[in-house]
């Protein structure tokens, strides 16, 4: 088994609160990677003596000296968009000057989608996926949703399946084009053909519900049908104005409830007392001129904050992660700490995993080590490329 032994660490972030503070920060640390799993952490003067009790791994262990960097888990991206074809440039270049967003735009990437080939769609993908490692993240969601049709929804989630395992079903991103007038047929198909095509290739189910896309009792009646599927529910609310798309998410115990821009203090008291985490997409706001959500008002009342990209072609083409952080801490009020627990810890909570977002024995081996001396850097530093090592499940990139 392969393994690597990573030294002088000047600042671990665990994520392992029994290590004293709630990211579990340890200094002058080191990690021992066995496989594609962490097998120990500690203090840098332990460090050889734990690597000659690991069977063989002291002697084949890959030495890394971090040189006082610090190093950090991989982030966690728990929702993108990565599937589609085309860009809407033209669009994004009209809002910086007035026109505003709406979710009507999501159905010319759905044309330019549907006339895209497989392999035109999975090389767009490789190269994603190459972009988000490149930035540090090791783990991440695809949703469908640029597809609209059995047949189109149906690859979009196979091909995603062929990069990770968090793949979504998201046919209710929008009403296609040639349902306007037959919108509770289109939900029929969503709710039985589409569903039925897509959810071998899926983890979740997602609605957009928001005026303009989905009412309440569509997207129940949608996340009904996906979980007598198989499927987990996860929801977009309360993106563009306020909703019944956070207490539906709630009600409902799914693992996540993404934008909460515009929330009530009932909405905030319902997160706080439930399991279902509220993901940030500050790339959103970044990306449309809108305001943030606040997530001090969210923490402080006891929810589960996760930060994600969302990097989709209208409302946030972006996939970095160091991004979200900074944008949290300078316009979200969270501070640095909490930011990169959201884009971690976070982000695996609010896609229910237990084995990536912290470094503990067991877990894994998704770090990243950073070209700076604390991860305060990633919001202090903003737009400056941090990422200096990556390894996802035990192997650099
Ligand atoms: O999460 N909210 C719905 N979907 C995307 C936007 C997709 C698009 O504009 O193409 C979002 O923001
Ligand atoms: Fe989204």
């Amino acid at each position: 088994m392969t393994a690597t032994l990573i030294t002088n660490i000047g600042e671990l972030t665990t994520n392992v609160a029994a290590h004293g503070d709630a990211l579990g920060t340890l200094h002058d640390a080191a990690v021992l990677i066995e496989g594609d799993r962490i097998a120990w952490v500690g203090a840098g003067g332990e460090a050889a003596a734990v690597a000659a009790r690991f069977a063989g791994a002291s002697a084949r262990a890959h030495l890394v000296d971090a040189g006082g960097r610090a190093v950090i888990p991989g982030f966690v991206d728990s929702h993108t968009h990565l599937v589609f074809g085309g860009d809407r440039a033209d669009e994004f270049e009209a809002r910086m000057t007035g026109t505003p967003y709406a979710a009507g735009g999501i159905r010319r990437t759905v044309a330019a989608t549907r006339s895209a080939s497989d392999e035109e769609l999975r090389a767009r993908l490789a190269a994603f996926v190459a972009e988000l490692h490149g930035q540090g993240t090791t783990t991440f969601e695809i949703k469908t949703g640029y597809g609209l049709t059995v047949a189109d929804e149906e690859r979009l989630a196979r091909l995603a399946a062929e990069v990770t395992p968090e793949v979504t079903f998201l046919g209710a991103h929008v009403v296609p084009a040639e349902y306007s007038e037959r919108r509770v047929e289109y939900v029929e198909l969503v709710c039985d053909a589409m569903l039925r095509a897509c959810a071998p290739h899926s983890r979740w189910i997602d609605v957009f519900c928001e005026r303009g896309a989905f009412t309440p009792e569509e997207s129940r009646r949608i996340l009904a049908a996906g979980v007598a599927h198989g499927l987990e529910p996860r929801v977009h609310g309360n993106q563009l104005g306020p909703g019944e798309g956070v207490r539906l998410a709630v009600e409902l115990g799914a693992a996540s409830v993404d934008h909460c821009t515009y929330l009530s203090d009932d909405d905030v008291a319902a997160l706080a007392g439930s399991t279902t985490v509220a993901t940030l997409l500050p790339g959103v706001e970044f990306s449309t001129r809108q305001p943030y959500p606040d997530a001090r008002r969210l923490i402080d009342a006891g929810a589960t904050v996760a930060l994600a990209s969302d990097c989709n072609p209208g409302s946030s083409f972006t996939s970095s992660m160091p991004l979200m952080i900074a944008l949290a801490v300078r316009e979200m009020g969270m501070s640095p700490a909490e930011a990169v627990w959201a884009a971690t810890a976070g982000g695996a909570k609010a896609l229910r995993r237990d084995d990536v977002g912290a470094l503990a024995p067991g877990m894994r081996a998704d770090l990243v080590m950073l070209d700076a001396p604390t991860r305060v850097h990633l919001a202090y530093r903003p737009g400056v490329p941090l990422v200096h090592t990556v390894w996802i499940g035990g192997a650099a990139l």
